[in-house]
């Protein structure tokens, strides 16, 4: 069973429909990616399934449809979002937004425990513990909003496009923190890119949305090596 499946979802914002039918499945402890242009639908994806926008079809998650479900409750069913633009917040530190993150939780020790290791896994942050979000740089807001949602120990991790903005460098630093929660982890995501070499670096399936509608869908290995996706997203 599926942990994730969009079934012929549509989303709008008032009057507007901008989704006209995405299908999309996560298999447990799976990565997709979502590709496409400026616009294409990307993040409105993200936000059906959050429950942040008005949406039509069917949202199954760990065999429970959770279409109409407000933002509060599909997150208290196990999945995390991190939006575009990171959304930590600014004036609380670095801890304090990681204990956000962990709210829900009635293990504290747990908590504690995973605080620890998470900034043990990233020191930068760590040492920086205490210093209010709003003190970071772009890579370590990142890194803080991502660790935030893997607090909440979901069972789904959704990521609206994590390099952007991003240098190179530091937004590889960024997928292969991502990479390596995951390993820990185990669970499963839905990661929005423009940048696909970044995406296939940790996906396994991927779907193209243009202008609302998924155009393309499957394996990694088989969109890598179609010329439509090496000459729009891969640099020919
Ligand atoms: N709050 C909103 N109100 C009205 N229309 C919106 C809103 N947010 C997005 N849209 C429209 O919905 C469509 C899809 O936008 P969306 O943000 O999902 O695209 P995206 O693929 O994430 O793009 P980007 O790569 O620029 O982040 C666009 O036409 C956009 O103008
Ligand atoms: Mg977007």
């Amino acid at each position: 069973m599926s942990v994730l499946e969009l079934k012929n979802v549509t989303a709008a914002y008032g009057n507007a429909e901008v989704l006209h039918g995405i299908n999309l499945k996560v298999e447990p402890g799976g990565a997709v990616g979502i590709l496409g242009a400026n616009g294409a639908g990307k993040t409105t994806t993200l936000r059906a399934v959050s429950g942040m926008v008005k949406t039509g079809g069917e949202i199954i998650f760990d065999g429970r449809k959770i279409r109409g479900l407000r933002p509060d409750q599909v997150a208290a069913l196990g999945i995390a979002h991190v939006p575009q633009g990171r959304g930590t917040l600014a004036r609380l530190s670095v801890k304090d937004n990681m204990l956000i993150g962990a709210y829900r939780r009635k293990d504290s020790r747990a908590v504690t425990a995973d605080l620890e290791h998470y900034f043990d896994l990233f020191p930068q942050l760590g040492a920086r513990r205490n210093n209010l979000a709003a003190a970071l740089s772009g890579g370590e807001q990142q890194m803080l909003a991502i660790g935030r949602a893997f607090m909440s120990k979901p069972k789904l991790v959704l990521l609206d496009e994590p390099s952007l903005g991003l240098a190179p460098g530091t937004a590889k630093g960024v997928y292969e923190a991502i990479s390596e929660l995951r390993r820990e982890s185990g669970l499963s995501m839905v990661v929005v890119e423009q940048n696909a070499v970044l995406a296939f670096s940790i996906v396994e399936h991927a779907i193209v949305l243009e202008t609302g509608r998924g155009v393309l869908a499957g394996p990694r290995d088989e969109l890598m090596g179609m010329d439509a996706i090496r000459e729009a997203y891969l640099g020919g």
